[in-house]
């Protein structure tokens, strides 16, 4: 796709989940500052994503996209060069059909989708210092050919601005049947697509994506990465559950990107979406997606480079469990193989060929084998 721009897959933060359609300057500067406050950014969380919302309903009289001057009185170059000078990313949001999401469901006025403009609405971002595009599709029509066509023409546009970006694409909204994310493979278009219709802030919807990740595991590769969609960490989940999304995620290689009010997370929070140990993981530079071992949707693996391997084991129940798994399954054997969780620095040891380990309610144990 659009080669060298994300080596791993991209860290940062979502406006969505917490302003929504209400977003505001002021709210992303704050969220940036507490990106650096909380030491996020240097735990990699680098890009700040302004999502839908973010422009007036009609463009300038010569056609060019334009924010809203409301809720961003400096406009868009401003806010590019206030995260670039704190060492972040700036993300902006573009509808790929001819609306945005919230403009196709009539919750926010104006049409300005960019379906046959691509190359002049890149070259805006371009000029305002963006590094990151998420277009999204928003659209009852959901042919093949022309999603295809806009996604091409968006990756060609950003390839003309000469600007390094990630590309990452939602074919999915408003498409009936399977999400054309789990149906196609994008690599060759976006740095990352996402694989399923939007995430809700519930353990169910984070397992509900996780269960979809059998499908599409081989498609992810640097620069081009299965988006299982937003952490949800902050928004409801318990902490166990929290521990849960983001091992998932690392077992998947996924963009990681947080949806909360970075200013009212826990410190507990803070350390979950931190955790150093469960970054690498993520950021592993052997890009590959693990996947559930044996059919059990409790544990998955996924290899780690050069020759290691990551093993994670989650209890899906409302009680404590214990969890097991066979070391054949896993293509190891031997008593000595142990395994160091990420989350408590437990280390757990093979006995007769199985591996068990006690794991909370919701909780999952990351387990880096030694
Ligand atoms: C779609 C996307 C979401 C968000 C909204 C904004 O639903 O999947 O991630 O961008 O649009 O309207």
């Amino acid at each position: 796709a659009l080669a060298g721009v994300a080596p791993t897959p991209p860290l940062g933060w979502n406006s969505w989940q917490p302003y929504g359609c209400g977003v505001t300057e002021a709210q992303v500067k704050a969220q940036a500052d507490a990106l650096v406050s909380t030491g996020l950014r240097d735990a990699g969380y680098r890009y700040v994503v302004v999502d839908d919302c973010w422009n007036a309903s009609t463009r300038t009289k010569d056609g060019a996209l334009q924010s809203d001057s409301t809720r961003f009185p400096d406009g868009m170059s401003s806010l590019g060069e206030y995260l670039h000078q704190r060492g972040l990313k700036f993300g902006l949001y573009v509808g790929a059909s001819d609306k945005t999401c919230t403009q196709y469901q009539g919750q926010y006025p104006g049409a300005t989708g960019s379906r046959g403009v691509e190359q002049r609405d890149a070259a805006t971002l371009a000029w305002w210092g963006v590094d990151y595009i998420k277009a999204d599709w928003c659209s009852s029509n959901g042919d093949h050919d022309d999603q295809v066509a806009a996604f091409t023409a968006w990756r060609d546009a950003v390839r003309a601005t000469g600007r390094p970006m990630v590309l990452s694409i939602n074919p999915n909204s408003g498409v009936s049947g399977m999400p054309p994310g789990q149906r196609f493979d994008w690599g060759g278009v976006a740095t990352m697509t996402r694989i399923t219709n939007d995430i809700a802030a519930s353990f169910a919807s984070v397992l509900g994506i996780a269960d979809v990740v059998g499908l599409v595991t081989p498609r992810t590769r640097a620069d081009a990465f299965n988006d299982p969609d937003m952490l949800v960490v902050g928004q409801g989940l318990s902490a166990a559950q929290a521990r849960t999304q983001m091992s998932l995620w690392a077992m998947m290689a996924a963009p990681l990107m947080i949806g909360t009010d970075l200013t009212r997370l826990s410190d507990a929070g803070l350390g979950v979406v931190g955790n150093q140990a469960m970054l690498a993981i993520d950021q592993n530079s052997r890009v590959v997606s693990g996947a559930p071992v044996a059919g059990d949707p409790q544990v998955w693996s996924r290899a780690i480079g050069p020759k290691g391997l990551a093993v994670s084991m989650t209890n899906r129940t409302s009680r404590n469990a214990t969890v097991t798994v066979s070391l054949a399954s896993l293509g190891l054997s031997g008593d000595g193989v142990v395994g160091v969780d990420v989350w408590t620095s437990k280390r757990y040891q093979a006995h007769d060929g199985v591996l068990s380990v006690q794991v909370a309610a919701g909780d999952t144990a990351l387990l880096e084998i030694v």
